[in-house]
């Protein structure tokens, strides 16, 4: 089982804090959309005989896209893949997006799960962010949603700015809750530097907010989510019985998956690929053939190790010690037994029937402890 992602380069605005591929010009939408049917009919041979479980439709903005577009890259998938009948077939909307009528050409094409991206539940801070919505359209654009029968909805939510503090955090966690949606993620701000916020960080016009008040929200955010049956199943992703997210899911435990369109990843098992993060030159590079649209790069053992690590250890499957034995050389085991003794004492992991997972604190230091772990 493998899975399909599509990565649609394109937004309304750009959100101050967001370093992902994206233009704001649209222009280039319907050559952008051919481009992507080209790469999908040239790399069919790409996952070599498997079943799609999951297409992911991410961004940018996928909800941008119309029906026909939708349609479009959905038909040849379709044709070049054997997709399983109940695969899980996400799309990431903003909520201004999601009128009746969008919504009804998402149920058309047969989406069935979609990712809203709600951010903020305060007007103020919305506004600072360069969202396009207000707090009433993404708490519209939800109830709209599961009206017209979308039952599998994961919301993002992101704390940690200037605007948050613990107070108004746990009644955007309630407000959350009472959406009724089985699925959330939450993020952490993270000030990247070729953002506006990175700019106005570096100048001193903004400020981040302390480690100590962000590690107090996401220890709320644990607390509060699991008194409500979500299950933290990944360090941002929390989910009721069901609705795990199959396909990121997917990801974190190392299944194959090829990526479509600008920025987009790919990976076989033994190597990663990754698509040129410029809307023009990747539509050039398809068209006429002159250069690659992508590069490549052959896994060594050292790094598949790193990435198991670094992405188990982020999930609630953890690190298996097994399958650490099975799938690399002894060095690699022991080394990582040499640092685990270490992070047991320090409470920053437990291991139980030979699978390692964080602690409550430990979730708080995931990546410096993944580093420890490192080769
Ligand atoms: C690439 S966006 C696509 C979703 C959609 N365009 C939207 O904005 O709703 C995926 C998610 O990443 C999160 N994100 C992006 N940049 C971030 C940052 N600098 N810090 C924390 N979360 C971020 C946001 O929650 C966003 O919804
Ligand atoms: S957060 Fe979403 S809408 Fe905002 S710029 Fe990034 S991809 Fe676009």
């Amino acid at each position: 089982m493998s899975g399909i992602y599509i990565h649609i380069p394109f937004c309304k605005q750009a959100c101050n804090y967001c370093d992902f591929h994206f233009s704001t010009s649209l222009k280039n939408k319907d050559a952008l959309i051919k481009a992507i049917l080209l790469e999908i009919k040239l790399r069919k041979n790409y996952l070599q005989d498997s079943t799609i479980e999951t297409i992911y439709f991410g961004g940018g903005t996928p909800s941008v896209l119309s029906e026909k577009d939708i349609f479009s890259l959905l038909e040849i998938i379709y044709k070049q893949y054997d997709v399983s009948s109940c695969a899980e077939i996400t799309l990431e909307c903003n909520p201004d997006d999601l009128n009746d009528e969008k919504l009804k050409e998402l149920k058309r094409l047969e989406v069935n799960r979609l990712s809203i991206g709600l951010q903020s539940f305060n007007d103020e801070e919305l506004k600072w962010m360069n969202r396009v919505h207000t707090a009433q359209d993404s708490e519209s654009s939800v109830k709209r949603a599961q009206d017209k029968g979308f039952e599998n909805i994961t919301i993002d939510l992101i704390y940690g700015s200037k605007f948050s503090n613990i107070t108004n955090w746990r009644s955007s966690l309630k407000k959350a809750i009472q959406l009724n949606v089985p699925h959330i993620s939450a993020y952490n701000l993270t000030i990247e530097e070729k953002t506006k916020l990175g700019h106005d960080y570096k100048y001193q016009l903004e400020k981040a907010i302390d480690d100590e008040k962000s590690a107090e929200m996401f220890l709320e955010m644990i607390d509060v989510l699991q008194k409500n049956n979500f299950t933290q199943y990944e360090i941002s992703n929390f989910a009721k019985e069901g609705f795990y997210s199959i396909h990121n899911s997917n990801y974190w435990k190392g299944k194959h998956y090829i990526g479509l369109g600008p920025s987009a990843h790919s990976f076989d098992g033994a190597s990663r690929q990754w698509n040129i993060s410029n809307n023009n030159l990747y539509i050039k590079y398809l068209n006429d053939g002159t250069k690659k649209f992508y590069e490549n790069e052959i896994l060594t053992e050292t790094d598949r190790y790193n990435e198991y690590v670094l992405l188990s250890l982020r999930t609630i499957w953890g690190i298996d010690i097994n399958y650490l034995k099975q799938s690399f050389d002894n060095s690699y085991v022991s080394n990582f037994k040499n640092q685990l003794d270490k992070l047991i004492k320090q409470e920053k992991v437990i291991i139980k029937d030979n699978i390692v997972t964080l602690t409550e604190q430990g979730k708080l230091l995931a990546d410096k402890i993944a580093s420890d772990l490192f080769v």
